[in-house]
């Protein structure tokens, strides 16, 4: 039930707990996420709702910041209104109490709203596409991804303890990791682009030309803004100006739930930073797997740049 996950959340102040996974349709889910299946599911999107969807890691947060700068038109004073998680909810869970999900947090939220989530295309509640939303879809190369996930996995005390990173990387290989397999995420929303109302975007474009990327964002959402305004937007969204906005690095978060001495939310933001962490045999299998697992796709990512 909704209480749950509240009541842990404050009865396991200092002992967090870990929150198992459960599978929902065959996909691994936290604990939480599968106890508001039902509401989750039966979500009510409205027609001007955006929903920015990733597999976690991503770029999420990225790709937030610089909607909501693009909805304020700029004002930073606006966008420094309150947390991403408060401004932009994350449709199935919540990272603070008291409430469990989004969606009960959605209920006041007024419209157009921006919402999170990192659902695979075929659990996204259908209210979606019926209403023809407008979707943001954020892929990064598996190798950075699945980096960023393993440190994200050691600060976030609600996820499953991560173990050590051979076993981590066989696990995400292996589609274990919450929110399932990081291989169908991307593929399927890639597919699905030219159905439905999808823009999608990488991660490294977004750090090869922010300006270019932010400004297909515009495009999408059919914002016009000077070019002063959208160079505003390029530095307020920029690593280091978004590791020091609070409103943005996810320090309101009580650190019994992300524990930022651990590793800070906002890491390295860095395109090839899995080269310090895959060894040279890691990297020669992981990529004779991602070979086969890819093969037929016509989903291509750029690492070198
Ligand atoms: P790293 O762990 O590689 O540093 P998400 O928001 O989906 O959880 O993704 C978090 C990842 O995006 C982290 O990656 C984080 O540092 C990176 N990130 C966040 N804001 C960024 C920005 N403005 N520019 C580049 N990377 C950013």
């Amino acid at each position: 039930t909704s209480k749950d996950y509240s009541e842990a959340l404050h009865d396991h102040h200092d002992t967090f707990h870990r929150f198992p996974l459960h599978m929902v349709h065959g996909i691994p889910l936290m604990e939480p996420i599968v106890q508001q299946w039902g509401p989750i599911e039966d979500f009510q999107a409205r027609p001007d709702d955006l929903l920015i969807a990733t597999y976690p890691k991503a770029g999420t947060t990225w790709m937030q910041e610089i909607v909501d700068l693009i909805l304020v038109r700029g004002d930073v004073e606006k966008a420094h209104r309150a947390p991403t998680h408060i401004r932009m909810p994350f449709l199935e869970i919540c990272p603070t109490p008291p409430m469990p999900s989004g969606v009960q947090q959605l209920v006041d939220v007024p419209s157009p709203r921006v919402i999170k989530t990192h659902l695979p295309f075929q659990l996204v509640p259908k209210s979606f596409w019926e209403n023809r939303c407008k979707v943001i879809y954020v892929a990064r190369n598996a190798k950075d991804n699945v980096v960023s996930y393993y440190f994200f996995d050691q600060m976030n005390k609600t996820q499953p303890e991560p173990g050590p990173w051979e076993l981590y990387l066989r696990k995400f290989m292996e589609e274990k990791l919450a929110w399932g397999s990081w291989y169908d995420h991307v593929c399927r929303y890639w597919d699905e682009r030219t159905n439905h109302n999808i823009l999608y975007v990488f991660y490294e474009d977004m750090k090869e030309d922010p300006a270019r990327e932010i400004r297909r964002v515009m495009d999408f959402l059919e914002v016009e803004l000077p070019p002063e305004v959208l160079e505003k937007i390029v530095w307020q969204t920029s690593f280091q100006v978004m590791k020091e906005n609070p409103m943005a690095n996810y320090s309101s978060v009580p650190s019994t739930i992300l524990d930022q001495d651990v590793s800070p939310f906002m890491r390295k933001g860095e395109v090839g930073n899995w080269k310090n962490y895959f060894t040279v045999a890691q990297s020669e299998v992981f990529d004779a797997h991602y070979q086969r697992r890819m093969e037929g796709s016509s989903l291509h990512f750029r690492t070198q740049i």
